[in-house]
């Protein structure tokens, strides 16, 4: 009986420790708030206001206009800006597993497909030291979106679909860094 106690004890000793490991390696999602604070000088290239002028960060609104409530209507979505049928493309953060959202973030569902729906979830790869490194950043979640990226939501499950081209598309929202002289 005493072996048998103990060894339960040891299981959950290691489950728990497998837990914590899981939980400390999961990246989380902070939100565009944390991105601007850096990411926002003419010197690295403003891409917080290349983003805020892009479609992508209205996407939340689009789903209040008359063509988003009409089609709701026409398919009993009581409302497209609440019902995962439509957010789930129109918002990062409704796009994740809330168990993501970093409490110390500041992620919103109104900011819509911002920088963390291409880019992953930024928690760790945020701090100065892992961004001007990149194959550091890459180890903490950062991701360099390809096209596959894009198509998670550039797909015929969106009832307005257009067809998408990668190269024209990316030319769109294109946030480059400066070249250094
Ligand atoms: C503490 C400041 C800081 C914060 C916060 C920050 N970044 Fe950065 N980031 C940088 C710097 C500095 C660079 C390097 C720029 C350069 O190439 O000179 C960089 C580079 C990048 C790159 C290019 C990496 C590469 O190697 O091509 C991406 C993408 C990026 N950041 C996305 C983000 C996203 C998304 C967030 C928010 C989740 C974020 N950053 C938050 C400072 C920051
Ligand atoms: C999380 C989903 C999501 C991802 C990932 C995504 N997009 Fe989008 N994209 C949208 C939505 C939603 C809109 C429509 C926004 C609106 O008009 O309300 C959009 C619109 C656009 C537009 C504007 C199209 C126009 O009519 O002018 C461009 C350009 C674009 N996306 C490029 C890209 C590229 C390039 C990638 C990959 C690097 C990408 N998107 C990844 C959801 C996404
Ligand atoms: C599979 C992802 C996805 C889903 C699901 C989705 N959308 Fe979209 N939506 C997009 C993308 C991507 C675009 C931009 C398309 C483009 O311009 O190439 C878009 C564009 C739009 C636009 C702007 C269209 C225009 O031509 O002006 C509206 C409005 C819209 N969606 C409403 C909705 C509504 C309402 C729902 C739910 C019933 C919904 N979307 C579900 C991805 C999605
Ligand atoms: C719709 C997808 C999408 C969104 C949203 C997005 N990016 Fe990007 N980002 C890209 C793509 C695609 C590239 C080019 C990757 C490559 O170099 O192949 C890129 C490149 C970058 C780079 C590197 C540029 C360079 O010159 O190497 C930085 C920095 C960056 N993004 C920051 C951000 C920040 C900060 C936000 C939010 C304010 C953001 N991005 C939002 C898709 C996105």
């Amino acid at each position: 009986m005493r072996r048998f106690i103990k060894s339960c004890f040891m299981v959950i000793l290691t489950l728990g420790v497998l837990y914590s490991f899981s939980q400390a390696n999961d990246f989380k999602y902070v939100g565009v708030a944390k991105c601007k604070t850096c990411h926002n000088t003419k010197k690295i290239g403003k891409q917080y206001t290349v983003w805020k002028n892009s479609l992508h960060a209205k996407a939340m609104e689009s789903l209040k206009s008359e063509k988003a409530l009409k089609y709701a209507k026409e398919h009993k979505i009581a409302d497209p800006s609440k019902d995962a049928t439509c957010t789930k493309c129109h918002s990062t953060m409704a796009s994740i597993d809330k168990s993501l959202i970093d409490p110390k973030g500041k992620l919103t569902i109104e900011e819509g497909v911002s920088c963390e729906s291409c880019h992953g979830p930024g928690s760790v790869y945020k701090k100065r030291s892992n961004m001007i490194d990149r194959e550091k950043a890459i180890a903490s979640g950062l991701v360099i979106p390809t096209e596959k990226n894009c198509v998670t939501c550039h797909n015929k499950d969106n009832p307005f679909y257009k067809p998408f081209d990668f190269k024209t598309y990316s030319a769109k929202i294109a946030h480059p860094v400066p070249k250094k002289k």
